[in-house]
């Protein structure tokens, strides 16, 4: 079953309680939380104290994806925070092989990030260590952006290496899916299909969840 995974982003934050409950009784089991510094992506979110503030208020899986310099450093954080799995982009982290190996140690599923143009090759020798590939279909920073069509061959891509290494990461798509690509892209080969917009930028946040859920199971 190919899973939907609201993106924290995009909520009302006026709302924020009633949205999340709302996705959480519609069966929903992933939450994403964009973390970003304002170094590594030209925006600042926020940082574990959402997480914690979360934690006790919802059992979805929290899909942390830091879009930060460095990530390291934040880890035990985000950990002792309520995360349960800690996502870290390639292009941050020249230390992927130990990152990911002490992602695990804190008792953390460990997901690696690549960006739109960032060569498959560049997380190849990590692969083994990821329970979590994410492919980004937009340049990270912003929520509501136009989906990169060229991300599409990537997850096809990614799904034929982990066929052909015999590994069992999930594949994660995330930025600028709605209900006019999610379809394809979950066609393609993606498990776990991001949405914040789409969904927290509804009207219905439970409704467009549920349909952005059939969409992807539809094949
Ligand atoms: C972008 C973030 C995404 C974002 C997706 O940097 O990583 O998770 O929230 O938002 P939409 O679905 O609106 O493109
Ligand atoms: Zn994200």
């Amino acid at each position: 079953m190919k899973k939907i995974a609201p993106s924290f982003l995009a909520v009302d934050i006026w709302q924020a309680a009633a949205q999340i409950a709302a996705v959480e009784q519609a069966g929903c089991s992933y939450l994403h939380l964009d973390i970003m510094d304002g170094h590594f992506v030209p925006n600042i979110s926020y940082g574990p104290g959402l997480l914690q503030c979360l934690r006790p208020h919802s059992s979805m899986i929290f899909d942390t994806h830091l879009m930060v310099s460095d990530a390291a450093a934040l880890l035990d954080d985000f950990a002792a925070a309520g995360a349960d799995i800690i996502t870290v982009h390639v292009e941050a982290c020249p230390h992927l092989d130990r990152i990911l190996r002490r992602i695990h140690e804190l008792g953390k599923k460990a997901g690696i990030v690549l960006n739109p143009a960032t060569p498959l090759v560049m997380a190849e020798e990590a692969l083994e260590l990821a329970d979590l590939v994410l492919l980004m279909s937009v340049n990270p920073g912003f929520g509501g952006q136009k989906f990169i069509a060229g991300a599409l061959p990537r997850i096809a891509k990614l799904a034929a290496l982990r066929e052909e290494y015999d590994l069992h990461f999930l594949i994660e798509v995330d930025g600028g899916i709605d209900v006019t690509n999610a379809a394809e892209i979950a066609a393609a080969g993606a498990d776990i299909l991001v949405a914040g917009s789409a969904i927290f930028g509804k009207a219905q946040p439970a409704e467009a969840y549920l349909e952005l859920t059939r969409l992807a199971n539809q094949a």
